[in-house]
């Protein structure tokens, strides 16, 4: 991971144990949703990777829609104002839907996208997470299956940006405070 950036301070999270996580998750939705309706809907951009993987580990059927919402811009704190640069193509009408993202940071990205998808007649909402930032929630969310908690370090990697960098990295990474200093207050 030293060679892909010297920008990285050291892997949190590697991609074997985030896969076998997943896939022990994955199990779990699908013991849950066997015989029913399932719609996974991604959030774009940084839940791309967690999607791929919860979606080729379920052992059920599943329809999957993408949603690109943004409450971060280019910064590493979020501005609590989520935005739509993409909707799904998918009317969630009397569907049982499954968010699929990538962390849980001040929760204001899922508060909002639980609330809008229930607004439009979702027959059930329920959240997937590979991680979850306990230190910095300030809105309560409730998921429903979640990977790793994680301590409140600026992480990327396996979908994950710091100003749309390293989301090609396959682990999860902790990046140097250097990078960013001084944008924090
Ligand atoms: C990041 C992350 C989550 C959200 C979590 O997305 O992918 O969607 O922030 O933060 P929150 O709990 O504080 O809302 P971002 O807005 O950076 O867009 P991206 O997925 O395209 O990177
Ligand atoms: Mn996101
Ligand atoms: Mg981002």
């Amino acid at each position: 991971i030293a060679d892909i950036s010297e920008e990285i301070d050291h892997e949190l999270i590697s991609k074997d144990q985030i896969e076998h996580k997943i896939a022990e998750v994955a199990r779990q939705v699908s013991d849950d949703y066997r015989g029913g309706d399932l719609l996974l809907v991604g959030v774009l951009k940084g839940a791309v990777n967690t999607m791929v993987n919860v979606a080729m580990n379920l052992s059920i059927p599943a329809d999957m829609d993408f949603m690109s919402l943004s409450s971060y811009g280019s910064g590493t704190v979020s501005t609590g104002t989520v935005s739509i640069r993409q909707d799904l193509t998918t009317d969630v009408k009397g569907r049982r839907v499954l968010i699929v993202e990538d962390i849980v940071d001040s929760g204001h990205t899922l508060d909002w996208l639980v609330k809008e998808l229930e607004g439009r007649g979702a027959a059930s909402v329920d959240v997937f997470v590979l991680l979850e930032k306990p230190a910095r929630r300030e809105v309560a969310v409730d998921v429903r299956y979640k990977g790793f908690e994680i301590p409140d370090e600026f992480v990327v990697g396996f979908g994950l940006d710091y100003d749309e960098r390293f989301r090609n990295l396959d682990s999860i990474a902790v990046l140097r405070p250097e990078v960013y200093q001084g944008e924090e207050a």
